[in-house]
């Protein structure tokens, strides 16, 4: 169980770069990285598009108003220059900045810690895993709710035989939020998602099945994908290219075979991701509406739901738990494990503990890569006629 005690000898000095007052998803970075004051010191930052505001909620924050920076490149440089500057930073700007912000970063010596979709290519996410790779650093992805401590539950049940041989694994992120035009005009964060140059090749594929698309490789790491057929629509025309319903056929290799159904236009509903594993002699399904509950249905028995924090999990659950079964758990702890095992292994990078680093399991660089392969396939695909197209 995570108590907050240390894992690593000293927090590291962090810096954020975006995530700013306005933002969506910057609390949720702060809230992951700080809920153990032992792994993450927030010391500097460039939350903001706007250096002023930027820097007036730094200062809010707490912290040192000579370390609340202008742009990312002022930042980078400037911590370069201090014995005590930034270790790793958090990179929770708009998808179009990653790439330049990432690489930057990297060539300064800092380990990343990047929001998703990684970048819009995955020649650009090859030569960043390059990258990292010479400069002996850590990339992290936050793909949000893969740290909870059931989807390890799951891992460790499929990959110990609980269901028999897996035939078909059902996928579904989806919301209600942008089934208006007008959803545009609500937020900077809505408007910039269905602008290509700033979102990318894709819109909710990017967004949104990218998460669920890294926890079915979490969970079912020995599958792999074969081929995939993409059909996507933009159902508020103005749209298009890109997409805010998509819905993906997947052929594994071995004979198994997928769906993913990604939605920003799923009028009314509030049930956002799932995941359904289904084997030949059981499944196992988990969501995020009620997180600390996972269904296990074996044919022809009564259905079993396995709740977080009990001592029946397996030990890499129990591991991850935070507050105990009877307490409500979620997302903010989900996040508070990505950002510690980020931690471990950025800890492992510096000492050059390799067996830690082979043992950790969290969204890394390969994850983040990953993502990129599944939009640009599934994208190539739905602009080929919506044809079967092999996962490259
Ligand atoms: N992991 C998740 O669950 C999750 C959830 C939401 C968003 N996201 C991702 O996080 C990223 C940001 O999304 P958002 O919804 O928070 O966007 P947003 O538009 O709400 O916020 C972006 C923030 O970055 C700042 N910013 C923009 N350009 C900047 C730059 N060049 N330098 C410094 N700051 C800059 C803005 O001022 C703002 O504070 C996107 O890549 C998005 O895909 C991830």
């Amino acid at each position: 169980m995570v108590n907050g005690e240390k894992m690593i000898p000293r927090p590291l000095r962090w810096a954020m770069i975006g995530g700013g007052r306005l933002s969506q998803v910057g609390y949720k970075h702060r809230s992951g990285a700080l809920r153990d004051n032992t792994a993450y010191r927030l010391v500097a930052g460039a939350f903001d598009i706007d250096a002023e505001r930027g820097r007036d909620f730094g200062v809010n924050l707490g912290l040192d108003p000579s370390r609340c920076y202008n742009d990312y490149k002022q930042l980078i440089h400037a911590e370069s220059q201090r014995d005590d500057g930034v270790e790793v930073v958090t990179v929770a700007t708009p998808n179009g900045t990653h790439y330049e912000i990432t690489r930057a970063a990297l060539e300064a010596g800092l380990h990343v810690i990047c929001e998703k979709p990684l970048v819009f290519t995955s020649a650009q996410a090859q030569e960043i895993k390059a990258l990292a790779e010479e400069k002996k650093r850590i990339v992290g992805v936050t793909y949000g709710f893969s740290g909870h401590p059931l989807l390890m539950q799951m891992r460790a049940m499929i990959a110990r035989g609980d269901i028999g041989e897996v035939r078909m694994v059902e996928l579904q992120y989806t919301h209600g939020f942008s089934a208006n035009a007008g959803a545009e005009k609500s937020s900077d964060a809505a408007k910039w998602r269905v602008d290509p140059k700033i979102s990318g090749p894709s819109f909710v594929l990017g967004d949104i099945s990218t998460h669920t698309y890294y926890i079915s490789q979490l969970v079912l790491p020995q599958l792999r994908l074969k081929e995939l057929l993409c059909d996507r629509q933009s159902f508020i025309p103005s749209r298009a290219p890109l997409e805010d319903n998509a819905l993906v056929l997947m052929h594994y290799h071995g004979g198994a075979v997928g769906r993913m159904w990604a939605s920003a236009v799923n009028t009314g509903s509030m049930d956002s991701q799932s995941i359904r594993v289904i084997g030949s002699k059981a499944s196992l399904e988990w969501g995020d509406y009620n997180p600390g509950e996972l269904k296990y249905q074996i044919q022809g028995q009564p259905y079993q739901v396995m709740h977080h924090g009990m001592p029946y999990l397996d030990e890499s659950a129990l591991e991850y738990e935070r507050l105990g079964a009877l307490h409500t758990e979620g997302l903010a702890e989900s996040w508070a494990n990505i950002y510690l095992q980020c931690a471990i292994a950025i800890n492992a990078k510096q000492t050059g503990d390799t067996v830690t680093l082979k043992k950790l399991i969290y969204p890394d660089i390969n994850a983040g890569l990953e993502g990129v392969r599944w939009i640009e396939n599934c994208v190539r695909s739905a602009n080929n006629g919506s044809s079967w197209v092999n996962f490259e």
